[in-house]
């Protein structure tokens, strides 16, 4: 009995301890905040919600509301100007909205993405996720190696031999939203334009044909679920740790693995025809089998290496066109005059033809107008990060050096001090005579680290929107909601339900 008591106060004092050096170490780490305080908060910014958590639990109730989290950080921006901090944690984020500064940042190779997000996206959930491939590598000789061999998939000559694919994806769209006309019923464009984007990315990136208007995979789901872990994962700091969130995380990662086992296998198949000396396009999936090494004498991790670019392209070049479509829709919809004006450009450049050349896109110059105020007021993946190890002065504020600076392309896109009226949707802004936006639009971010896949996202886009303004006359179903849902990147909330009418013109 004696040793059970012994035990039991020996049991007791090692609890004291440990409660003791976590109380220590806990009290260590909040003279570690006051620190981080002292040092930054002559920086302009809103008050903190909590000593510790910072803003942090601001963020969450804006996400938990499903509201625009950068909404709360444009209003932050009228209120304290162009640069302001955020804090979470000891963590500070800069915002910043001085075209200056970031020509200065995002226009230099010197400065990294920043390590937080970066890391954060690396892995999701403990499942290896975008690793190091093109949009989370951060060592810039890793990087640069990576993009110079791509480059080529994405050279002007590439994409002019893509037009045959984007048309013939587009028309089978075409065909659907024929039946949805002829039947009277209702569609979700963005659900449609999902299916769109996903097959072109399947079909001209790694050769596949996936043909997601017939047929369903769990591939799209897959890609949504990634999608929403991402947010949380770099949003939310906490979520993983409880216990509620489990079912989802666990979703989380098999979808993870679901989009890398079959990258695997796609990747073998393209592998072996190689080796076969079959003819293999020169398209995304052979340049990533390029970038991780020799063939003969690859390792784990350079097979892992293809995995991460193959997700990275899944990730970065489907969604996004897909959002900005849907908002394209939903602008043109609400805005009649803009409406016709775009018709009768579309008509008079290519008029009843069914295949777009190249070409006509470049006559399209309203609709390029078009598409850049759609991404003014909705960018669809709306900023980006980097690093500044030196101190500054940004608009009379000294910043010292060591923090990430986020330059954020809803909140510029959204400021009066840049556009005029920003809240009206005018493409007129982007008139070929109109002066151009001084580094305050930046949907595709700027510099070396700039969208790889601009040119590529913009002629997919208006493809599918110069057949659709050809064919059909579509207005909004009433009494849907014209928000915007933030799932880290930016999409309507509502799908952008239509009606559609077959035109005059083809009838
Ligand atoms: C409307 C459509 C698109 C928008 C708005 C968009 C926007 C962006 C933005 C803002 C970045 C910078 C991200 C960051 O700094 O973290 C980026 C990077 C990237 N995007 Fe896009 N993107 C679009 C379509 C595409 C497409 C279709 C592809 C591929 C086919 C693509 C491939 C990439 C890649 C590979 C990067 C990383 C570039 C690098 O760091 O070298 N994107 N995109």
């Amino acid at each position: 009995m004696s040793v059970f008591y012994v035990l039991l106060s020996w049991a007791a004092q090692a609890f004291a301890l440990l409660c003791l050096l976590i109380f220590i170490a806990f009290l260590g780490y909040c003279l570690y905040i006051k620190y981080i305080h002292m040092k930054y908060d002559h920086i302009p910014g809103p008050p903190r919600g909590s000593f510790v958590f910072g803003h942090a639990l601001t963020i969450q109730r804006i996400m938990k509301n499903d509201e625009v989290l950068h909404q709360q950080l444009l209003e932050w921006a009228e209120k304290y100007g162009p640069v302001f901090r955020v804090n979470t944690l000891h963590y500070v984020l800069l915002c910043v909205n001085c075209p200056e500064t970031t020509k200065e940042i995002l226009m230099s190779s010197k400065y990294t993405k920043d390590e937080f997000s970066c890391k954060r996206l690396c892995n999701l959930f403990g499942q290896r996720f975008l690793g190091n491939g093109l949009i989370t590598a951060r060592d810039h000789e890793l990087w640069y190696k990576q993009r110079r061999i791509m480059d080529p998939a994405f050279s002007s000559v590439y994409l002019r031999s893509l037009m045959g694919t984007f048309n013939e994806r587009a028309e089978k769209l075409m065909s659907k939203l024929s039946h949805v006309a002829d039947d009277k019923t209702e569609a979700t464009m963005l659900h449609l334009f999902n299916c769109v984007t996903l097959d072109v990315i399947a079909k001209v990136a790694f050769g596949v044909e996936l043909d997601l208007l017939q047929n369903t995979t769990l591939f799209p789901k897959a890609i949504e679920t990634c999608l929403k872990g991402m947010i949380y994962q770099v949003r939310d700091i906490f979520f993983e740790y409880n216990p509620r969130n489990r079912p989802f995380i666990n979703e989380v990662r098999e979808a993870c693995h679901l989009l890398r086992t079959t990258g695997a296998q796609w990747i073998h198949e393209r592998k072996t025809a190689m080796q076969n000396d079959d003819d293999v396009p020169k398209d995304i999936l052979t340049q990533i089998i390029k970038s991780a090494g020799k063939e003969d004498n690859m390792t784990k991790e350079d097979e892992e290496f293809m995995l991460d670019n193959f997700v990275t392209f899944f990730i970065a070049g489907q969604e996004t066109t897909a959002n900005q479509l849907a908002f394209c829709v939903m602008a043109l919809a609400s805005h009649p005059d803009i409406l016709e004006k775009v018709k009768k450009e579309v008509d008079d450049v290519i008029g009843m033809k069914q295949e777009i050349s190249y070409d006509d896109l470049g006559q399209l110059i309203y609709l390029s107008q078009v598409l850049k105020e759609t991404l003014r007021l909705y960018p669809t993946a709306p900023g980006t990060i980097r690093h500044v190890p030196e101190d500054r002065v940004i608009d009379g504020v000294h910043i010292p050096g060591g923090l990430d600076y986020f330059f954020n392309s809803y909140v510029s896109g959204r400021l009066e001090r840049f556009f005029k009226d920003p809240l009206t949707f005018d493409p007129d802004r982007f008139h070929p005579d109109a002066p151009k936006p001084y580094y305050c639009y930046y949907p595709f971010a700027l510099g070396p680290r700039s969208c790889l896949g601009q040119n590529f996202a913009q002629m997919e886009a208006k493809v599918v929107m110069a057949k659709l303004l050809q064919r059909f006359d579509f207005t909004l179903v009433p009494g849907q909601s014209l928000d915007i849902r933030d799932t880290g990147t930016l999409r309507p909330k509502s799908g952008v339900l239509c009606s559609l009418r077959h035109r005059d013109n083809n009838n």
